[in-house]
């Protein structure tokens, strides 16, 4: 099998290409093909003419799409379209991933793939008016929405506590925002999965369980064998240009009609903690010998 990632440079990107092994793949970044330019997008793929293409490409700074609305949709709707309409005249599937933050997160139940879609802030819009496109474009395209990612070499929550419990005795998280984290090589593996299974439609896949930003920084913390004290406090004293989704777990029922299913966000925690200890290693200098 032939596969494009777009985004390759990710949080997500990354162990995508890492862990892709048995197929051709190309990864491509900003660089190399900017999404918001149509033609810029078919003369990356129609060389290659892939099996699957992934659009992991996205302007994700939730913030930032607030003041960059048009940059948002240039990149998160438009950029997806591009790509739907390239992999439609190449004849490639497309998988395309999108976020929790498509739904208003007012509901107390892990969300389904068929709820309707009510995002609460612009990179939400951004990204359900590009599923809404897709489905258009090629109904035969797989959505896989996705939810609090972390992972090693980027920036994400965990590395943000780390960094904060290194300086600090306490840190107030916040306590009633409640979500599934999901570990980027997760992830990457059960997209691979999807795409080996021929797959199609909306389909959520997370880590399982869930817990508010309070108890994953807590869980961190004690994991990682630090003894910062982590207070929970509330969204109000922590305010922010977009809204955050106070409930955003995703039912993990559309994965597991594929046969595929992800580990617990704790042990994903726990391979996060352990990827980065063997990154850090590696990047200290080794010692000179007999200068010790
Ligand atoms: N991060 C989360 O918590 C989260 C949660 C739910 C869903 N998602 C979704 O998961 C996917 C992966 O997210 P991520 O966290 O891996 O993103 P990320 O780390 O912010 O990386 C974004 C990627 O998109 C590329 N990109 C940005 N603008 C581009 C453009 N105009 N043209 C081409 N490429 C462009 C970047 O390329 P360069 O680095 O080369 O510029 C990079 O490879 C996205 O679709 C995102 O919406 C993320």
């Amino acid at each position: 099998m032939r596969v494009i990632i777009f985004g390759a440079t990710g949080l997500l990107g990354k162990p995508l290409l890492r862990e892709w092994k048995r197929d051709e793949v190309i990864g491509l970044g900003s660089k190399d093909a900017d999404i918001r330019d149509a033609s810029q997008v078919l003369s990356a793929v129609e060389p290659t003419r892939p099996d699957w293409i992934v659009a992991a490409a996205a302007y994700t700074d939730v913030d930032g799409c607030e003041s960059h609305r048009d940059l948002a949709v240039a990149v998160n709707t438009q950029g997806a379209v591009n790509i739907a309409q390239a992999a439609k005249k190449i004849g490639s599937r497309l998988l395309f991933v999108s976020t929790d933050y498509v739904f208003d997160g007012l509901g107390n139940a892990p969300y389904e793939a068929n709820h309707p879609r009510a995002p609460r802030n612009v990179y939400g819009q951004s990204k359900a008016q590009a599923e809404e496109k897709l489905a258009e474009i090629l109904p035969s395209c797989c959505i896989v929405r996705t939810s609090w990612l972390f992972g090693v070499g980027g920036k994400c929550f965990p590395d943000t506590i780390l960094k904060l419990a290194a300086n600090r005795s306490e840190i107030d998280v916040v306590d009633d925002q409640r979500g599934s984290p999901t570990h980027a090589p997760d992830l990457a593996r059960a997209i691979i999965q999807l795409c080996h299974a021929g797959a199609t439609g909306i389909v959520h896949a997370t880590n399982t369980g869930d817990c508010t930003w309070f108890e994953f920084a807590r869980e961190i913390i004690h994991d990682a064998g630090l003894t910062t004290l982590v207070r929970p406090t509330t969204s109000d004293k922590f305010v922010r240009p977009a809204a955050r989704p106070k409930y955003s777990v995703l039912s993990p029922e559309s994965l597991q009609n594929y046969g595929i299913a992800m580990p617990s966000w704790q042990d994903a925690t726990r391979a996060y903690l352990a990827e980065r200890m063997t990154a850090d290693s590696l990047r200290k200098p080794a010692v000179e010998p007999g200068k010790s």
